[in-house]
Parts: structure tokens; sequence; C-alpha cells
């Protein structure tokens, strides 16, 4: 069994904090395993939820998007997101359910080697750049979208706007489009 089968399990399988118990289907990640850019969102939503597959709704139609602006294909990259169970009516995230789901994207990204971590919003933005040595560097995400941020790991992180914002005033779509420009070297 390959370590991302493990892991697969592992999630598939986990109790560890109470959102297993309202969740449909827990949404572990989706595409290359040898991808190198890693896309990091907030948590599933309810067509997640119902799919197991990451930005399968509305704010995944932005993300199909977005990368085709760049030339991107989605089986060129992986996409998950901080925590793979969906929280009950789309809510923030708690504290604590952050602390127990991390290490699941923790291995993920170990496992992968990206060179690029591409944060989705202000949620993945704060978890990521803290875990990886920049907690110092953390401002909001119309501050600090679209900047390359080096870490002592070999990948580098790029916070991004959360592509759902492009469903609640679609004016933005243009600057997150000029982000993604930023990735095509990457790929
Ligand atoms: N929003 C996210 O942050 N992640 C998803 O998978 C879908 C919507």
């Amino acid at each position: 069994m390959s370590e991302f089968e493990k892991l697969r399990d592992e999630i598939i399988a986990c109790k560890k904090c109470s959102l297993y118990e309202t969740r449909t289907l827990p949404v572990i990640g989706q595409g290359s395993h040898k991808a190198k850019i890693v896309f990091c969102g907030e948590a599933p939503g309810a067509s997640e939820d119902k799919t197991g597959r990451p930005f399968c709704g509305a704010a995944g139609k932005i993300l199909d998007e977005l990368l085709e602006s760049a030339s991107i294909k989605r089986e060129q990259v992986y996409i998950c997101n901080i925590l793979k169970c969906r929280p009950p009516s789309n809510r923030n995230p708690k504290t604590e359910e952050i602390e127990i789901c991390t290490p699941y994207l923790e291995k993920q990204i170990e496992i992968i080697k990206p060179k690029v971590i591409c944060t989705l919003g202000n949620y993945s933005t704060g978890f990521i750049m803290e875990r990886y040595g920049l907690a110092d560097k953390i401002q909001g995400i119309s501050k600090i979208h679209g900047q390359v941020f080096e870490t002592e790991q070999d990948f580098v992180i790029i916070p991004l706007y959360h592509p759902a914002v492009a469903t609640y005033n679609r004016n933005m779509i243009e600057e997150l489009k000029k982000d993604f420009q930023l990735l095509k070297k990457y790929v």
C-alpha cells in the first residue's frame, strides 16, 4: 500500500474530532501526487461533502476558470483543504479542529514535495504561514495576495484570494487572474 493510500484510509476512518458525525464524505484531496503546485483551501462545502471532491461547487468553477486562464490543468496540480470534513452549515473551522486535522495536510505536503503552496483565503494562509515559519509575515489576504514567500523548506508559499470572493463580487476576477499568471512558471 502506498503512503497516500495509507493516509487516505486513515482520513476515511478518522474520528478525532466531531466533524465526522455530521459530514457525508471526507474530502481528502485531488490531483497529481507529483504536483509542483498544491492549492490549499479552507474546508469542504456542501457540494464537496456530497461528492468527496475538493472545489467542485461554485468556488470550484471559479478555480477552474483561474487555472484555465494560466493554462494550468487540474490534473497537473493537487487541490486540498485545511479541514478534510465539512463544518456544519459551513461555519468557520474551530482552532481545535485545525489542530487535529492538519497533520493530514502536513503529510500530504511531505509526500507530494511541491515547489509552491498556494493558500486560498485567510484561514489557509494563516495556518500554512505560521506552520512553515512565516508567522511574522501574516497579514490580511487583501494585503499579501500574490506575494511569493520563501520558506526554510523546499517550497515557496503564495497566498491567494479564496476563489469564492469572485462568486460574491465578479469584479474581483481580473485581480485573481493576475495572481494566477505568477504560477505559470512553476508548472
Ligand atoms: N471552499 C473551500 O475552501 N474548499 C473547498 O473544497 C470548497 C470550497
